[in-house]
Order: C-alpha cells, then sequence, then structure tokens
C-alpha cells in the first residue's frame, strides 16, 4: 500500500536545532509517523522537555545536548544514539544561526565563520558521522534545512544566504556520492515562518507589510507547515528522491515583478 511508505516505525531519527520551531515539528512529524526520535539542541534541559512531552502523548523520543558548532558534541550525539538505538535512519540537519545582518562590504568575518561553522560545517561533519551507520544499514535519508534565502538574494542576510545556498550544494553533492549506499539527501527551503529566529525580521512592521504582500497565501507560515515535507523526505514515499530541493514558502519567490 502507498499509505504504508509513510509509516516510520522503526526508524531512529536525529533533529538539530530541535527544542522549539520548524526542528520541533518536524520531530513531532516523524514521532507521530512512528520513528523513534532524538531532539537535540545546545540546552539539555530545552530538549528534555519536548522529549517528556513527546513521551507523555505515546510518541518515542529521547533528548540529546549537542551544540553543532562543537566537534565533541557531535560526535557524542551520534556515539550516544547508536549505543542507545544501534542504528540511525534519518538525520535532518535543522539548526541554523544568522548572528548578522547588513552588507557584505561590512560583514565581520568572526559573524561569517560562525554562520559557515553552525549551518554548512556542522552538517558536512554530522553527515560524515552517521554516514557509515547508514550504509552499513543498507540507507537512510538526510534532510538539509535551507532558506529561500538560499534561492534568492537579500541586501540584509549576507552570510546567511551564502550559508544556506552551500547547503543545498552540499546536499547535491552527498547525493550523487552515497546513492550507490542507498542514502538519499534532499532539502528543505522554507519561506517566512513565525519562530524565534524570524521574530526580529517579523518584528520590523515595514518588512512584515512587504512580505505579506508579495506571499501569494499573504501569511506566514506556522512550523507545523513544514513538518510534512520532513516526513516526505525521511520516509520510503520519497525512495526515489534525492538531491533535491523543496521550496515551501507560500510563493513568495513568485512574488509578480509587475
Ligand atoms: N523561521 C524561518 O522563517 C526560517 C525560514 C527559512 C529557513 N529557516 C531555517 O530553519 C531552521 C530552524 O529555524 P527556526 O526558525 O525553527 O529557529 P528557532 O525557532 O530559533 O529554533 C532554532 C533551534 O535551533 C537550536 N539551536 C540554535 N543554535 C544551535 C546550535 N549551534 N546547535 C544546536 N542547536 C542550536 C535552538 O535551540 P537551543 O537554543 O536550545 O540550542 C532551537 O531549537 C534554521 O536552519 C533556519 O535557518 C527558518
Amino acid at each position: 500500500m502507498i499509505k504504508e511508505k509513510f509509516d516510520l516505525t522503526g526508524k531512529v531519527a536525529i533533529i538539530t536545532g530541535a527544542s522549539k520551531g520548524i526542528g520541533e515539528s518536524m520531530a513531532r512529524g516523524m514521532a507521530e509517523f512512528g520513528a523513534t526520535v532524538v531532539v537535540s539542541s545546545r540546552k539539555q534541559a530545552a530538549v528534555d522537555e519536548v522529549a517528556k512531552q513527546f513521551q507523555s502523548e505515546g510518541l518515542a523520543a529521547i533528548g540529546i545536548e549537542c551544540h553543532v558548532g562543537n566537534a565533541e558534541h557531535r560526535q557524542a550525539l551520534v556515539k550516544k544514539v547508536i549505543e542507545k538505538y544501534g542504528r540511525i535512519d534519518i538525520l535532518i540537519n535543522n539548526a541554523g544561526t544568522n548572528p548578522y545582518y547588513g552588507p557584505i562590504q561590512r560583514m565581520p568575518m568572526a559573524a561569517y565563520q560562525k554562520t559557515m561553522d553552525v549551518n554548512v560545517n556542522s552538517a558536512i561533519e554530522l553527515s560524515n558521522l552517521v554516514q557509515p551507520f547508514m550504509k552499513a544499514q543498507g540507507g537512510g535519508s538526510i534532510i538539509h534545512i535551507s532558506s529561500i534565502e538560499g534561492l534568492h538574494p537579500s541586501k540584509m542576510m549576507t552570510a546567511y544566504n551564502i550559508s544556506k545556498t552551500a547547503l543545498i550544494m552540499l546536499g547535491k553533492n552527498q547525493a550523487i556520492e552515497w546513492g550507490k549506499h542507498n542514502i538519499r539527501v534532499n532539502m528543505i527551503c522554507p519561506g517566512y515562518v513565525r519562530t524565534k529566529l524570524s521574530e526580529a525580521l517579523l518584528a520590523d512592521d515595514a518588512t512584515k507589510e512587504r512580505l505579506e504582500k508579495n506571499c501569494a497565501l499573504g501569511r506566514y507560515a506556522t512550523p507545523d507547515e513544514m513538518a510534512g515535507m520532513a516526513v516526505f523526505l525521511a520516509s520510503d514515499a520519497s525512495s526515489y528522491m534525492t538531491g533535491s530541493t523543496i521550496v515551501n514558502d507560500g510563493g513568495l519567490l513568485h512574488a509578480p515583478l509587475f
């Protein structure tokens, strides 16, 4: 049955940056479809709280702290998951940061470096850590959370834009390298989603008005509106998809020129 292809029972999923926002919703979605989810972020207390909530609803979840920019944390995360469950089927590189708003000309290289470390380099390193386990299991699904900011330039987000474009090409390269091991790698590009990360941007009335006007659906997304795609890409329902980039932006990238 095609419906069964969405079932994630027996699969173990790691989601970085999952204590709130889009990551939390994607973790919930995958747990509701039967996966055991490893909720991860920088703060153990925050991920424990999410995992406890999921468990109270009958979902399978644990929380493991991991600052994705820290090599020891990344290694410990993968080691703990393998020790506890013996497998990793799904990795969602979702944790992201945007410490600098402004032009490239004035961009502090330290802010650029931090953005690349958290948004891109961590995804390279974490993928490399899980790849041998996925390969030995006969496959897996890796999902990078990019952004429409990786497809379209902005005058404000510079380092963030560059990092989100890099994630897309990272995934395409991984897809062609690891397809022979049945490891699929795909990217999701959300438009504007109401979360802590977008709070500052959406707090500006003029920006908010412009975004709402240009977005075909005339509104921002909720984090839950990103979760279905994660379930799809994690599951056998997308078994022939790899190296693809899915845009989920309410039509914002199609803003009319006239
Ligand atoms: N919101 C949007 O409009 C939007 C649009 C396009 C793409 N995105 C992308 O979607 C992803 C999630 O964003 P969001 O809006 O859901 O953000 P959010 O609500 O601010 O949540 C960010 C999550 O990442 C964790 N985190 C932050 N830095 C981390 C690090 N260095 N290591 C591990 N975890 C870290 C945070 O938890 P702790 O504080 O506990 O670590 C939190 O769980 C990001 O990659 C973002 O670029 C967002």
